[in-house]
């Protein structure tokens, strides 16, 4: 079969296997093109198989050595349909770190289950050597039943204070065209805070301090995002947004509990704005990520997911330059938020039409990184190759 991108909006319907090894390849040539890093010997990933909880783990296992457990809800070749891009992505993670004599376990499932929890942990008891030194906590996700009252929440990526109406790139169709993003019900508001706030995050770690399996000096870091002025309507002041404070309360509750017992830490960290398979669906979001990546990369200072995760564990998770805000938050997110860069984002933001958009943004980067989530778009894949289906099949994460 001879696999094309076909694209709805921001979501991307098909993706490439070939291409998905060549997108984790890079990530590590990346990671093994800089120094080693002394850092977690025994790591969780709870959304380990894209965007930042891969760079994440890549970072982790080829920088410091680390041996991964990955958490990913991720669909595998049924008939005719290849499998999600994240399942190649967590099989050709594996190859790479197999080769490399570094264990990868991984667990296809949904990490907000009790039963994800228990298996989880039995494996570190039974097959990990007993204890984790670190727990990454990167989900997005659009749903999650509660696994205390069995109830299943919906998030919606809304407004909580008025109709916003902006601009906003399609990628199927290469325009820029006008987006609203409608108010939230409190109900709605409610959910997103169920789905994406804290409250799985404590669920994991005190199911993995009852089980016993947390090292002394444990640490997690859970990933979080803020944003500049421009989108505070869609995202700080949006639904995400609520959810995302409640993370950040959930990470005092847990650093408060963590110290205590084990001279552990918890953090959240404020990442960068890239393109993902989350961030490509949020109205108005790929517009602006495509005049900051303009901006940045004139200016030298644009990260991808890998650079920016790695600057992150090297420099301030496991470094000595950590760039903390007074609310505790690790900041990575500092030179995209830095006032020349925003200063002229805004300016941007102000003279760009649908006319000019693909000439004052960085449109080709933005929508490259788009299709590079998905396999397609690298230089040195074939993509008129047949791709044998039946024999990919027969591998799994
Ligand atoms: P992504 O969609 O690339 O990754 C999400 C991961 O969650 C995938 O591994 C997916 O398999 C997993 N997942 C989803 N539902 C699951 C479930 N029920 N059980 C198990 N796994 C599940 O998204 P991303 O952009 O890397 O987002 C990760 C985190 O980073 C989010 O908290 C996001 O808010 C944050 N973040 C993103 C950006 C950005 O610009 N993309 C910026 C700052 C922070
Ligand atoms: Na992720």
């Amino acid at each position: 079969m001879v696999i094309k991108p076909r694209l709805k909006g921001g979501l991307a319907l098909t993706n490439h296997p070939i291409g998905a090894k060549e997108f984790v390849k890079r990530q590590i040539d990346y990671v093994k093109s800089q120094d080693k890093y002394e850092g977690p010997k025994k790591v969780l990933i709870i959304g380990s198989s894209s965007g930042y909880g891969l760079a994440t783990r890549i970072s982790l296992a080829f920088g410091a050595g680390a041996e991964t457990i990955g958490v990913a809800f991720e669909k595998g070749v049924e008939g005719k349909r290849a499998g999600s891009a994240g399942w190649w992505n967590t099989i050709a993670f594996n190859e790479a770190a197999e080769k490399e004599g570094l264990v990868s376990k991984n667990f296809i499932g949904d990490a907000f289950s009790m039963e994800m929890k228990d298996d989880v942990i039995k494996f570190i008891k039974e097959e990990f050597g007993g204890k984790i030194d670190l727990l990454i906590y990167s989900l997005a996700s659009a749903v999650r039943t509660d696994p205390i009252d069995g109830v299943t929440y919906r998030s919606a990526l809304k407004s909580t204070t008025k109709d916003i109406t902006g601009p906003t790139i399609n990628f199927e169709k290469e325009v820029m065209e006008e987006t609203t993003m409608g108010v939230a019900t409190p109900d709605e508001i409610k959910s997103t805070v169920k789905v994406m706030g804290g409250e799985d995050w404590k669920l994991w770690i005190e199911a993995l301090d009852k089980g016993g399996v947390l090292s002394e000096g444990f640490k997690t870091v859970a990933y979080s995002y803020l944003g500049p002025k421009v989108t505070y309507g869609i995202y700080k002041e949006g639904t995400i947004g609520a959810a995302k404070r409640d993370l950040e309360h959930t990470s005092d509750v847990l650093n408060d509990f963590l110290k205590e017992k084990y001279n552990g830490e918890a953090y959240v960290s404020l990442s960068k704005a890239l393109m993902t398979k989350a961030s490509a669906v949020i109205p108005i979001f790929p517009l602006y990520a495509a005049l900051l990546y303009k901006v940045m990369k004139e200016k030298g200072i644009h990260e991808g997911t890998i650079e920016q995760k790695h600057r992150l564990l090297t420099q301030m998770v496991y470094g000595n330059n950590p760039v903390i805000d007074e609310e505790r938050r690790l900041r990575p997110d500092n030179w995209e938020m830095r006032e020349d860069v925003q200063a002229e984002v805004e300016a941007l933001w102000d003279k760009v039409t649908p006319d000019n958009f693909k000439e004052i943004s960085d449109y080709a980067g933005a929508r490259e990184e788009f299709m590079q989530l998905n396999g397609f778009d690298f230089d040195n894949v074939d993509y008129d190759a047949d791709v044998d289906l039946d024999e990919l099949a027969k591998l799994k994460p």
